[in-house]
């Protein structure tokens, strides 16, 4: 059942930032399922107070499945460890902490002071996993980082002198769109907002809370007034971050309904505070090289994924999918935890965890 709340809580993708997935199901002394619930952010009520409500009267006495500790304080609702009591809830099961320090450990203590057994721990890492954006956000108080690239089985993003092609396959465009759909905001370097002139969109179709915001790093301000970012950025929120001083620029991208950040865009401690100010809880990087290698060098990939295309490019010119710095000894090497290796089609995705 607990793998079923997490379903359940997988439900709120793309509905739910900055607030966490939440899921959860009731079953009643006699090991009926009698509720179900999904947090959707803009509907207020939290999972455990819908899964309870759906199951009325068969809630007393029963267990609770919650995909993440319920809360103990009087935020946009009031806590839902007093509607579980309530409701005469007599055991919660549930794999994680609440990471907000609001939240943390308090909803568990409150719920065992009041005769409720606790159960933690059960598929620990697969509710980490599902929440690993808020997780992230909360320890340390920034927003996730998920650095995706596609590029040839040889490594290479793109043809010599930066030549802007698509490698990937159709399949493999549907899951872009997906993990697209999963972020708050798509991030880019100022050449590929210049190479590339991409519309940065979330097209997976599926409904979302908040529009994905689009972020192009560019000291230099080189992204053209006509480029379709600039041109959109009215409908789709458009961050240029920019040390740069040229004012006329600044001022012509503000009129057009572009937010400029002021920031030095090389400094990505910066660059992640001024997304983290917007409340954008994660960030899809999309290259290209100078910028997945900057992300790299300065150790903050919290996942990467890698699209690998069944072609070979070759020759010393076509860049490498990571620039940057790069590392000296293989100590220092980028090392990535529980590789997943999924097929689209006829490209590979690789997916791992930078430990
Ligand atoms: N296959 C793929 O998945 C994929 C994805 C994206 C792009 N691409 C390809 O990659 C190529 C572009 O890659 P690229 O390496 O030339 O450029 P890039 O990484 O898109 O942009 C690099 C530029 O961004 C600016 N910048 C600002 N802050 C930065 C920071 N913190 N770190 C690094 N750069 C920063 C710098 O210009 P300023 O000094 O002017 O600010 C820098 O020259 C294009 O050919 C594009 O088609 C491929």
């Amino acid at each position: 059942m607990t793998r079923r709340a997490l379903e359940l809580a997988a439900l709120g993708v793309g509905l739910v930032s900055p607030s966490p997935l939440v899921g959860c199901v009731i079953v009643s002394e006699t090991g009926e399922l009698a509720g179900r619930g999904t947090y959707v952010y803009d509907d207020v009520t939290h999972a455990e107070v819908l899964a309870l409500n759906e199951a009325g009267k068969r809630a007393r006495g029963g267990t609770a499945y919650v995909s993440l500790e319920p809360h103990s304080y009087h935020g946009r609702t009031s806590p839902c460890t007093e509607a579980l009591i309530e409701a005469g809830i007599r055991r919660v099961v549930c794999p994680i902490e609440d990471p907000n320090p609001l939240v943390s450990g308090k909803g568990f203590e409150q719920l065992r002071a009041r005769g409720v057994e606790v159960v933690t721990g059960i598929l620990k890492d697969e509710a980490r996993r599902l929440n690993e954006k808020f997780c992230v956000w909360h320890h340390f108080g920034r927003p996730f980082v998920h650095l995706k690239l596609a590029m040839s089985l040889d490594g290479r993003i793109s043809l010599k002198n930066s030549v802007s092609t698509t490698l990937s396959g159709r399949e493999s465009a549907v899951r872009v769109q997906n993990l697209r759909h999963e972020h708050d905001a798509i991030l880019v370097g100022g050449n590929t907002a210049f190479v590339d002139n991409p519309s940065l969109t979330d097209r997976s179709g599926k409904p979302r809370r908040r529009p994905l915001a689009r972020v192009v790093l560019d000291n230099r301000l080189r992204i053209p007034m006509e480029s379709t970012l600039v041109r959109t950025a009215r409908e789709t929120p458009t961050i240029v971050v920019t040390n740069s001083t040229d004012e006329a620029k600044i001022s012509a991208l503000t009129d057009s309904g572009v937010d400029v950040a002021r920031a030095d865009s090389r400094d990505l401690g910066a660059v992640l505070g001024e997304l983290y100010k917007r409340e954008l809880q994660s960030v899809l990087v999309e290259g290209g090289t100078e910028v997945a290698g900057a992300f790299c060098d300065a150790r903050l990939v919290d996942k990467l994924t890698l699209i690998a295309a069944p072609l070979v490019i070759g020759g010393r010119e076509a860049p490498a999918a990571i620039g940057g710095r790069g590392a000296l000894s293989l100590e220092n090497a980028l090392k990535l935890n529980d590789l997943q290796v999924i097929r689209h089609g006829t490209d590979l995705e690789l997916t791992g965890y930078p430990v």
